[in-house]
């Protein structure tokens, strides 16, 4: 039984990960390109556990997205407005 059930709820699932997530912010919402993250790290890089929306608030979102890109030098990092209010080019 589990081996039907699993593909009914994966596939749903990884075509919601295929388009960008947009978080919602007063100061200009977000986009964040899930699928292209997802192809760069293993899901543990941002998920502890099994990989499902953890409650992404300001200050986890804060450490997470601005803590690796300084770690990494990619990103925006300083600009509020590389993540605020960005638009990504298929919208
Ligand atoms: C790397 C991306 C990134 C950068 C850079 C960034 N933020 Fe954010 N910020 C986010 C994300 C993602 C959220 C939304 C989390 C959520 O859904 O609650 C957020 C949430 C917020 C919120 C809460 C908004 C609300 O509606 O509750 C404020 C305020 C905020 N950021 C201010 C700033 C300021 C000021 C800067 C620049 C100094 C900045 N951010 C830079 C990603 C970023
Ligand atoms: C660079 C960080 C990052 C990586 C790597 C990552 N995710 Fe996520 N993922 C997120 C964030 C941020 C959310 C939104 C969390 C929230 O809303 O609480 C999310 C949400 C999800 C969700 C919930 C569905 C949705 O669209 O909100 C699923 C399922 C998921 N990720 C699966 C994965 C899988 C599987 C991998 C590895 C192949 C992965 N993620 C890798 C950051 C990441
Ligand atoms: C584990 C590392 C890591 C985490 C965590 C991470 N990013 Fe990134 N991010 C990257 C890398 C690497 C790039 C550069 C990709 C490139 O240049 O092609 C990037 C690029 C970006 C860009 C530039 C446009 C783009 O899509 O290439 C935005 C916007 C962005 N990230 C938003 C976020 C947000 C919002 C979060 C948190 C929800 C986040 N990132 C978390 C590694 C990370």
């Amino acid at each position: 039984m589990k081996r039907i059930i699993f593909p009914l709820v994966a596939i749903p699932m990884l075509f919601s990960l295929a388009e960008a997530k947009v978080f919602k912010a007063y100061n200009g919402d977000v986009d964040f390109n899930h699928s292209k993250h997802m192809g760069m790290y293993p899901c543990t890089e941002c998920h502890e556990g099994p990989p499902r929306p953890f409650g992404i608030d300001k200050a986890k979102a804060h450490k997470l997205c601005i803590g690796c890109h300084t770690k990494e030098g990619v990103g925006p990092t300083r600009h509020c407005s590389g993540c605020h209010g960005n638009k990504s080019k298929d919208d």
